[in-house]
């Protein structure tokens, strides 16, 4: 198994991030094979995509991955980098480009949400960002790609891409890359809207739990999170019309390993008087340590940057020969 994962480094990461995804890394990283591996990455590159402050941008992806580190990413036994450190993401990017079709991108829902109606003003960047993320997970020949639900369409044009390339060039070079969306992964949503997903780019921070959150800040967030008046129902069917309380208690569930059903069996009939205290202590209580030694392992950023120096030397050597496959396959002279 090659599992290839990334993430962008365009702020802080939130309690999304980690139930969506991370979590699901930590857990690939511990029940590793002898013969499988991990790689795990700061997406920089995706992240120029979005206006960046470039006084922010390297303590950002610093800052980022003592998060990883944080949450439980051991540099030992999985490949930690920084994407914009390995050359051959971009340079299989642009060749990927040649195999990639507008209409392919245009379908996509990121690139419509992202762009908005202003498609003309958007940049090239955000259009192709779906063949950078291809040519992530294509350079390592990745089997798996463990993501949160909102990356699946992304998953699959890579796969679309993968098939056209070894199609037209008539080589069996990139596996398809399977999407790794274990049944408990949840998608979080906004503290302030139940319908929109957390994100790092919601101009509010009440909308999010970060990683680094103080416990008074995960305390008063959940407070006051948007819910409505009714206690909560018995039944996970109680919550379908009711998308703040149903994330409420995805949350919940996520963190203590139960079922949603679990949860409304101890606490249905109750009001967010009662439950939004419990749900603060149990985040508190899961996410209190990883923030502990993320502010530690911040003491020493020049430390969290050698490590990712040291993953991108061994993400290098893993890349590399692909990169010079895939020339080969096309006739470039290198
Ligand atoms: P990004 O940085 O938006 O998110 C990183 C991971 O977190 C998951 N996620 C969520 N899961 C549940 N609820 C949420 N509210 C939530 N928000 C984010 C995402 O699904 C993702 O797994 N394009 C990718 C980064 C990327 C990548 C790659 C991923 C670049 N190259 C190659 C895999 C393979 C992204 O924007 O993730």
């Amino acid at each position: 198994m090659r599992v290839v994962s990334g993430i962008q480094t365009t702020g802080n990461l939130h309690l999304g991030n980690y139930l969506g995804a991370i979590r699901n890394w930590v857990r690939l990283q511990d029940r590793m094979g002898a013969d499988d591996v991990c790689l795990f990455f700061l997406a920089d590159l995706h992240a120029l995509t979005v206006t960046q402050d470039p006084a922010t941008m390297a303590s950002n992806t610093i800052e980022m991955a003592a998060t990883l580190l944080a949450a439980g990413i051991d540099p030992d036994r999985s490949i930690l980098f920084n994407q914009a450190r390995v050359p051959a993401h971009s340079e299989l990017a642009w060749i990927l480009g040649g195999t990639a079709r507008v209409g392919w991108l245009n379908r996509m829902t990121q690139w419509k949400d992202k762009a908005g109606k202003n498609r003309e003003g958007a940049s090239v960047g955000l259009f192709t960002y779906p063949v950078l993320q291809a040519a992530d997970i294509l350079a390592y020949r990745a089997t798996h790609v463990p993501v949160g639900e909102d990356q699946k369409q992304h998953l699959e044009l890579a796969r679309d891409i993968a098939t056209k390339f070894n199609l037209d060039f008539n080589v069996d070079l990139f596996p398809l890359p399977e999407p790794m969306i274990p049944e408990d992964t949840p998608r979080i949503m906004s503290l302030r809207d139940g319908t929109a997903k957390m994100s790092k780019s919601d101009p509010s921070d009440m909308s999010r739990i970060n990683l680094i959150d103080s416990d008074d800040q995960i305390a008063a967030k959940f407070r006051k999170a948007k819910t409505d008046p009714e206690p909560l129902p018995s039944e996970v069917g109680g919550l379908a019309e009711r998308p703040e309380a149903r994330n409420l208690v995805t949350i919940y569930a996520a963190l203590s390993g139960e079922t949603s059903q679990d949860v409304l069996a101890n606490f249905g009939g109750q009001g967010f008087g009662a439950f939004k205290p419990a749900l603060a202590d149990l985040a508190v209580a899961k996410l209190g340590p990883i923030r502990d030694r993320l502010v530690a392992l911040l003491d020493d950023r020049a430390a969290v940057g050698a490590t990712l120096a040291k993953g991108a030397a061994r993400a290098d050597a893993l890349a590399r020969p692909t990169l010079v496959a895939a020339q080969q396959a096309l006739g470039l002279q290198i």
